[in-house]
């Protein structure tokens, strides 16, 4: 048996699923779990594709679709986050909730769907949550401010292997927020720590590399995210797989910047 068989739990015909999904009308109204049944769900159908099911379902029944975003359906923009059984982005792991298929759930499973829990992440509705505190944590690193003049050979700045490499597996990170809602502490550090490091590694970030770390450390602890005590599940959850030695990389370069920095650059802050 190949292992694609071996990780399918039902056969080609259509299921029957349970689904315990969280509908909440804004941030000000309190929300519940309520449960739906759902015919027709092939195991070849995607995780999302299963939920424009039941929103059709839904609408022919004259109940509100239930919210949810998704954008790429291909693992690279991050929207379409959400817990799955209790697991940030399901059971597929290294993947996002949109690579999630239903043949990893058995015939009349209960599927239990909610949004992020972060006190960070407000809820606008159902699965739907505020995410623009990372856009800020970005927005606070500023643009790279090296002038470039003319096109220059792509090989007359040589970027070493390993920092190419490193840049590249921090720059992987999709913003999702799967690694503060899976944080006991609701830590942004994966996240920002990521960002940091990718621009930080390349030629083009060293300018303002110290400014970078700075305000960017800043800004996450002004936008409410718990603080990382090394427990590890972000880099579990991760869609990505970010490694948390990027948190270890985020510190150094903090630290480094705290004790160089310029008079204009003086911040709180801690990673
Ligand atoms: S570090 Fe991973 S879990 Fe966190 S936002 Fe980036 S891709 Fe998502
Ligand atoms: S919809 Fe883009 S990552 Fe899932």
């Amino acid at each position: 048996m190949s292992n694609h068989a071996k990780s399918t739990k039902t056969s080609s015909k259509n299921m029957t699923v349970k689904l315990k999904v969280w509908r909440q009308k804004d941030a000000k109204t309190e929300g519940k779990f309520e449960n739906y049944s759902l015919d027709g769900v092939s195991a070849s159908m995607s995780f999302l594709e299963m939920m424009d099911l039941l929103n059709e379902d839904l609408t022919k029944k004259g109940i509100a679709p239930v919210e949810f975003q998704s954008d790429c359906r291909e693992g690279i923009c991050g929207t379409c986050s959400c817990f799955i059984n209790g697991q940030a982005h399901g059971p597929e792991r290294g993947a996002a909730t949109c690579q999630v298929y239903m043949r990893k759930f058995a015939e009349g499973e209960t599927i239990v769907i909610e949004p992020w829990r972060a006190a960070a992440f407000p809820i606008i509705r159902d699965l739907v949550i505020d995410r623009s505190p990372f856009d800020r944590i970005i927005a606070a690193g500023g643009y790279t401010g090296a002038k470039t003049g003319p096109h220059a050979d792509a090989n007359s700045i040589l970027v070493p292997k390993p920092d190419a490499d490193k840049a590249m597996d921090a720059a992987a990170c999709i913003g999702c927020g799967a690694c503060v809602a899976a944080c006991p502490n609701s830590s942004a550090s994966l996240f920002t720590s990521a960002k940091i490091t990718h621009l930080a590694m390349l030629p083009q970030g060293h300018p303002l590399r110290e400014r970078r770390v700075l305000r960017m450390v800043e800004q996450m602890d002004k936008e409410g995210f718990g603080h990382c005590t090394n427990i590890g599940e972000c880099q579990s959850a991760c869609p990505k797989e970010i490694k948390i030695d990027f948190i270890a990389q985020m510190r150094r370069e903090y630290l480094a910047a705290v004790v160089n920095q310029r008079p204009e650059s003086k911040s709180g802050g801690s990673g």
